[in-house]
């Protein structure tokens, strides 16, 4: 038997992926997995697949016939083309929708949320500081992004709780390792969401106000406009990408920095670096591991064909660690010149659409933290979720 070299279901490798990233990439940078994927592991392999039209984002149209009944589930979830989010679509159908949220979704109207992002950051700090500890990801990393998306949308954040139920359920069934109970979960959580969103956006409808989805609701491109069924399937979007991921994000570039007090001593003493560092931390360790596309035509890597309909998988992660690519790929340096080539946004037509949101959230909440106490330090043993598609911290005890 072939030696098995990507493999979720081994805690070891969710733990600590990185080191099984190198000897992928060393030993089968192209590997054809027994779970019915292709796996790549090399940055220049990967960059090239992201940006090509020889791929699609639409799995379930694409991809063979799915082997196991988790993927023939997930098939039938997908549904026809109306309920798919951007990030399922190909285009020209996503070129339209993205044009259309991109009109709503500027840089510059996202820069105009720092000051809110750092009085949600200072209001936790404050209290935090009274009692010399805080637990960083309950107290800060989720709830400030997540009232930063709601403020955006001007949704209601009275049901947080069960929202952030809803999103991690939906997220769960992303995992390579989901099975049928995270199915049943995730269904669950979309007949949860879909009316609660539709019930948003009906009242809004009646009662336009300056935010985000009022604008989305009014963008419109020579005559075109987003559906209801397109409105919610990006709000869910949204909501999702906003719960679990820039939370992620922070957490992890926290615990790296505490791990790397050189690190975190320049950074806190070198504001010029305010805007590079998040790029470094994104690359050592980003909270979205991997991707997939689906080749609608043979390509080739090397001397290597992959058929279409064959699922390839993009290891961001191991792109980010890639030597050929980043000198000295384990190491945290956050004043690294070249460490906004990272590919934890992904890159082509699917960029990240929430990079300017993510990066303002993260330079604000961790850049206050370190400044504001000197002494940070860990008071215990970092929690990880075990998860790999989107991976995280989630809990880190902090005595300032
Ligand atoms: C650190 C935080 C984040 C990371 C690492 C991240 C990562 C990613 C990645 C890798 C993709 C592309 C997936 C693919 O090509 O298959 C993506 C797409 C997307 N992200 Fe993010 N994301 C983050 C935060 C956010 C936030 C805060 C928002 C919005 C509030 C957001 C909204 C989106 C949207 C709408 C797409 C789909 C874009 C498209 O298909 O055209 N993301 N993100």
């Amino acid at each position: 038997m072939t030696e098995l070299l990507f493999n979720p279901f081994d805690p070891a490798f969710r733990a600590n992926p990185y080191p099984f990233y190198d000897v992928l990439r060393e030993r089968a940078p192209v590997y054809f997995s027994p779970f019915e994927t292709v796996v790549l592991s090399r940055y220049d392999d990967i960059a090239v697949t992201l940006r090509s039209s020889d791929f699609s984002r639409d799995i379930e149209k694409h991809a063979n016939a799915p082997t196991s009944p988790i993927a023939n589930r997930r098939r039938e979830r997908g549904g026809d083309d109306s309920g798919k989010s951007i990030l399922n679509l190909d285009p020209p159908d996503h070129t339209r929708l993205r044009r259309l949220v991109s009109l709503a979704f500027t840089p510059s109207a996202i820069e105009r949320l720092r000051p809110r992002v750092q009085q949600l950051v200072d209001d936790v700090l404050d209290v935090a500081a009274e009692r010399g500890s805080m637990e960083l990801i309950d107290e800060l990393a989720f709830p400030m992004p997540f009232q930063v998306i709601s403020d955006l949308l001007a949704m209601p954040t009275e049901r947080s709780v069960e929202l952030r139920e809803w999103s991690q359920h939906l997220t769960a069934s992303l995992e390579p390792t989901a099975d049928d109970d995270d199915m049943d979960r995730a269904e669950a959580a979309i007949g949860h969401f879909l009316p609660y969103l539709n019930g948003i956006i009906e009242d809004r409808r009646r009662n336009l106000g300056d935010d985000l989805l009022s604008a989305l609701i009014q963008v419109e491109e020579s005559g075109d406009r987003m559906t209801t069924q397109e409105l919610i399937a990006f709000v869910l979007l949204l909501y999702v990408a906003g719960h679990e991921t820039t939370v992620n994000l922070i957490g992890n570039g926290a615990l790296a920095l505490l791990r790397n007090r050189d690190q975190l001593v320049m950074w806190r003493d070198n504001p010029a670096l305010d805007n590079v560092v998040v790029d470094e931390l994104l690359r050592y360790d980003g909270p979205v591991q991997l991707t997939v596309r689906v080749p609608i035509r043979p390509v080739n890597y090397g001397e290597t064909t992959v058929q279409p309909g064959t699922v390839v998988m993009t290891v961001l992660g191991a792109a980010n660690h890639d030597p050929a690519m980043f000198d000295e790929p384990h190491a945290l340096q956050v004043d690294r010149p070249n460490a906004h080539r990272h590919l934890a946004f992904a890159a082509g037509v699917h960029y990240c659409l929430g990079v300017s949101l993510a990066k303002l959230e993260t330079q604000v909440a961790i850049g206050s933290l370190i400044r504001r106490f000197p002494n940070l330090d860990l008071a215990g043993e970092p929690g990880w979720r075990d998860r790999l598609t989107i991976r995280g911290v989630d809990r880190l005890p902090l005595a300032l």
